[in-house]
């Protein structure tokens, strides 16, 4: 059986513009497109897991404009129960630009708008869905107290607590490093939590290792095209990513964590969830735009059926 997913987070729509390279400061370059796609940490992580199979349901919050309708129609259609997302009469929409480069590389600008009223007041109200979850997950683009307030409640309830702390805070309050049961950044995200300077591999590990000293159980970091590294106090593994060409790397650590979640929640091993994460963004990074680029279950399976060896535990 399916155990139940809370994810907890922002919605955007994203204004994607395309452009050989970014401007410098004070640079003004020409954008070849502009497209409105739907996005957002908490909502990506949530269409992917919906889509994924996962029985996810959805906090968040958006204006009572036409973007927020279709930030909370496009969340539905993953099979994500959206019917808890809050409209708020006082802001818009929240709303992101994202430059593209060439290279598929971006940069992001969040207006966080209505994404502010994800409030304590907000989960408070919807308790029982913490209560009816196993796993309870997080990004920072709502406000802190309301994702420590989240984090603190899902502990107390025995939940499994993952956080992907991005964009990444300075440091988190001494009592939440030890309610999480994974802690989801990327290298740069690792450097700046723990304070590290050295943006190496070895760096890197340094980095989660302090995290991993603070209280954190399990650390995936996501490394882009070389993998993910997962350690513990027991291990330290580097999962390959599956080689392919980038075309927009927009959301494909939304959609690691969106699977690995929806992974571990029908009952794969921490190690299988890694792997058909790390497959489905493979797919995320060759298509355009957030929700836009993630795969179908479909897609993943064959992807696992054909990379995966059964002698390396279902690795790459
Ligand atoms: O991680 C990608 C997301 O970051 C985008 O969809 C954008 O909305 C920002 O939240």
């Amino acid at each position: 059986m399916k155990e139940r997913i809370l994810i907890i987070g922002s919605l955007n729509m994203d204004m994607v513009i395309e452009m050989k390279r970014m401007p410098l400061k004070g640079e003004t370059v020409l954008g070849n497109t502009l497209t409105y796609v739907p996005g957002g940490k908490g909502a990506n992580q949530a269409y992917t897991s919906g889509k994924l199979g996962g029985a996810v349901v959805m906090l968040g919050c958006v204006g009572t404009d036409s973007l927020g309708e279709k930030l909370i129609g496009n969340i539905a259609r993953s099979g994500t129960d959206a019917s808890h997302i809050r409209r708020v009469e006082e802001e818009p929409t929240g709303t992101a630009v994202i430059y593209v480069d060439e290279e598929g590389d971006n940069s992001i600008v969040v207006v966080s708008g209505a994404n502010g009223a994800c409030d304590v007041e907000y989960l408070k109200e919807n308790h029982s869905l913490f209560e009816e979850s196993a796993y309870v997950m997080f990004q920072m683009e709502i406000p802190y107290e309301a994702i420590f307030y989240g984090i603190r409640k899902a502990k107390e309830l025995g939940k499994t607590v993952v956080l992907n702390p991005a964009p990444a805070p300075d440091t988190l309050p001494e009592d939440i490093w030890e309610s999480i049961d994974y802690l989801t950044p990327n290298e740069t995200e690792v450097l700046k939590m723990s304070g590290q300077r050295e943006m190496s591999m070895e760096g890197i590990k340094r980095g989660a290792r302090c995290l991993l000293q603070k209280g954190v159980k399990n650390i995936l970091v996501t490394l882009g095209d070389k993998g993910v590294l997962f350690i513990n106090d027991k291990e330290e593994v580097l999962y390959p990513a599956r080689s392919v060409e980038a075309l927009d790397t927009t959301a494909a650590g939304d959609c690691f964590n969106g699977a690995f979640v929806a992974g571990l929640a029908e009952g794969m091993s921490v190690e299988e969830a890694i792997t058909f994460a790390n497959l489905a963004s493979s797919v995320a990074v060759t298509r355009k735009g957030a929700q836009s680029s993630i795969p179908d279950r479909e897609e993943v399976d064959e992807l696992v059926k054909e990379n995966c060896n059964v002698d390396k535990g279902g690795r790459l």
